[in-house]
């Protein structure tokens, strides 16, 4: 069956990726800031609308849910996965990247899911995947910040789960270890060594963005009905330590 999915940061990266397997069966709405990639992708992947704007500032992510609503004629699917990352030992870490990081990640995420659960209990069937991460899952050194608005993302999946349980609503978190996108681009650059960084993770190799898509087209089945409050770990056994 064809579900009507919105999925945040989709212009690169693991949002890109989600879009492009998920558009080979569903219908897809996409959002990010970048305007011009979105207008491409849309065509590439004949999503059925964008939204180009940030979501940290004013109302947009009610402006993002009520066009993706109109376009798509309904949200069955929200796919919370924008996101920022910020490597920060805890004493430099400033106000302004706590007020952001927490509003991108999980203020902005709590305030979709909000608007999408509402929908998605009067049709009685919904899903809603977040796009977490390890470093939420286990905490990361000099990532504290980041570490806690992910955290946050698997208390609010545990509570969501329960609490929508009976109306056919799933609600799953995947955390991934190191994918090698724009994102961990920077912080490689800027502070860790890349072979350094290998030969901490168990299977010595990044998670590819297509790993999680396909992880996201299971857990938004019907198959992976019984699936629901969980925070999944696709991250190449990083968690084990
Ligand atoms: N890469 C990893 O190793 C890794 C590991 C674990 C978890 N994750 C999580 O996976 C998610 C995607 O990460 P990624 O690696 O694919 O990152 P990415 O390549 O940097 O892509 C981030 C996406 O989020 C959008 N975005 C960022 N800030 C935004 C804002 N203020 N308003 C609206 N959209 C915004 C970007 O849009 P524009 O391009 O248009 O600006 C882009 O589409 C994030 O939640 C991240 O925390 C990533």
């Amino acid at each position: 069956m064809k579900r009507r999915i919105l999925i945040t940061g989709a212009t690169k990266g693991i949002g890109r990726s989600i879009a492009e397997e998920l558009s080979s069966s569903h219908r897809v709405f996409i959002a990010g800031r970048d305007e011009k990639k979105l207008e491409e992708l849309c065509k590439q992947i004949n999503a059925h609308g964008f939204f180009s704007g940030n979501l940290l500032l004013d109302d947009n992510y009610k402006k993002l849910f009520e066009k993706a609503s109109s376009s798509l004629g309904g949200v069955d699917v929200m796919i919370n996965n924008a996101g920022e990352y910020i490597w920060s030992p805890v004493e430099k870490t400033s106000n302004d990247d706590i007020e952001r990081l927490l509003k991108l990640n999980l203020e902005i995420p709590y305030k979709l899911s909000a608007l999408a659960a509402k929908e998605m209990k009067a049709q009685r069937w919904g899903r809603i995947i977040n796009i977490g991460s390890i470093s939420g899952a286990v905490g990361e050194a000099n990532a504290s910040l980041y570490s806690a608005s992910k955290a946050g993302l698997i208390g609010m999946t545990k509570a969501l789960g329960l609490e929508l349980a009976e109306y056919g609503i799933t609600v799953n978190t995947i955390n991934p270890g190191w994918v090698k996108t724009d994102l961990t681009e920077q912080a490689l650059s800027d502070n860790l060594n890349e072979q350094e960084e290998l030969d901490c993770i168990p299977q010595h190799r990044f998670i590819k963005p297509e790993e999680i898509a396909k992880l996201t087209a299971y857990l938004i089945s019907d198959d992976a009905k019984g699936i629901t409050g969980q925070s999944l770990n696709l991250c190449a056994g990083l968690s084990l330590g």
